[in-house]
């Protein structure tokens, strides 16, 4: 793969870059602006090589056509701030107010464009209706750099079929990325440890399946433990529950025995008669969930198995929350989780916090990116990845120039 500087000298030509700014807001208010930060020094980069800058982006799951909520004008304050310089904003994607701005750029100015996804040729399956969107972002540039890590795994106009029309490179934060996974799915230093987390097994099957053949430890959290649970045959009470992957979660259960992959689940959960954070809850066995209660944390009693499970770790990847972290009374399984990674990764454990989601909740819970050795922007990406699949927005990248 192309890195930015293969592209030669950029002063003066206009360079589109794909990043991933989709970030948590709070009505116009960012409330983690870790995509962005991340985002930045591709950006800079090359803006500070003179080139005219032009940034594509989306946010959140807009159906095609514009909607006020989704807007990214709050991204391109954030983002200007985080440059240090003003980020000029395009009121369409690739309308006349994009075009006119694209046109007017100087040498290391940046502009960002209106949320990709106000256009349905964004992320349609036609791949005509895609290509010519595709088409039409690319008359705005002379190059293109894919560096949004988080996106790389949609087969969309503006991560695919745009670097299939432009000299194409790969920005630094998908080239870093890339890098860490690589280390996990290559010969990974061990005992390598896996734990998820999150409300859905469903969503981590493939993940789970293909894990079985190279993690060392597979420790699980979060609603989707639930499901793993009752495959043992235990009460869960009003607990998330996926009872259609019942059979499937006991057959890894058996495999992972086979394979000598050990599967630790919690021996405690913060048990609630609903999901609120007021409502009464106790610490209870997770063999003796109550009918009428709910299981929102793992317990203490689990916090310190899990941690004890990671402690001699050499590698570890974490995806998805122990609980619901964002009500206090339920945060305590997530912070343990994560101040157990904190310490191994004093000790040199390679440990990576992957996805958008998890990467929010350890910020917001108070650690800082640099307790941790990695922490990934793309939650689905990363999976993904690890799943072993073909990732269409790094394909069209190894696949070179059109
Ligand atoms: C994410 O938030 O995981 C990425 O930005 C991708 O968004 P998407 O899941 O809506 O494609
Ligand atoms: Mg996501």
């Amino acid at each position: 793969m192309k890195t930015t500087s293969d592209l030669g000298d950029l002063r003066g030509k206009r360079v589109l870059v794909r990043s991933d700014l989709n970030v948590p807001l709070d009505g116009s208010t960012i409330t983690d602006d870790g995509r962005i930060r991340a985002s930045a020094p591709t950006i800079k980069g090359l803006a500070d090589a003179g080139a005219r800058v032009i940034v594509c982006a989306h946010l959140g799951r807009p159906k095609g056509a514009p909607e006020a909520k989704y807007s990214l004008a709050p991204v391109a304050k954030r983002l200007g701030e985080v440059l240090g310089s003003d980020v000029v904003f395009a009121e369409d994607t690739v309308g006349d107010d994009a075009r006119a701005k694209a046109a007017a750029l100087e040498d290391g100015q940046v502009l960002l464009l209106e949320n990709l996804r106000f256009n349905a040729g964004e992320t349609t399956k036609t791949d005509d209706e895609r290509a010519e969107f595709a088409g039409e972002l690319a008359s705005l540039a002379d190059v293109f750099v894919s560096d949004g890590f988080g996106v790389v795994h949609r087969k969309q106009a503006s991560v695919y079929d745009v670097a299939r029309l432009l000299p194409h490179a790969t920005g630094d934060l998908v080239s870093t990325e890339v890098d860490v996974l690589r280390r996990l799915t290559r010969d990974p230093e061990r005992p390598y440890a896996v734990v998820l987390g999150g409300a859905k097994v469903s969503d981590k099957l493939g993940v789970i399946g293909n894990l079985l053949g190279t993690a060392d430890r597979l420790i699980v959290g979060g609603g989707m433990v639930f499901t793993f649970l009752a495959a043992q045959g235990h009460e869960v009470g009003k607990s998330l529950l996926e009872a259609d992957q019942i059979d499937t979660v006991k057959g890894y259960l058996d495999r992972a025995e086979k394979e000598g992959v050990e599967i630790v689940l919690p021996v405690d959960v913060v048990a609630a008669d609903a999901f609120s954070a007021d409502a009464a809850h106790e610490v209870v066995a997770a063999d003796a969930i109550p009918a009428d209660r709910m299981g929102l944390d793992i317990g203490p009693a689990s916090s310190a198995l899990f941690a004890e499970k990671l402690a001699d770790c050499r590698t570890v990847f974490w995806n998805g929350p122990m609980g619901a972290f964002e009500m206090e009374p339920y945060a305590a399984g997530t912070k343990a989780l994560a101040q157990a990674l904190v310490e191994i990764t004093a000790q040199g454990a390679l440990t990576v916090v992957g996805g958008g989601d998890s990467a929010a909740a350890v910020r917001q819970l108070g650690f800082a990116d640099s307790d941790f050795g990695h922490i990934s922007t793309g939650g689905g990406a990363s999976l993904e990845y690890l799943e072993g699949k073909e990732l269409p927005g790094l394909t069209v990248l190894e696949e070179g120039d059109a």
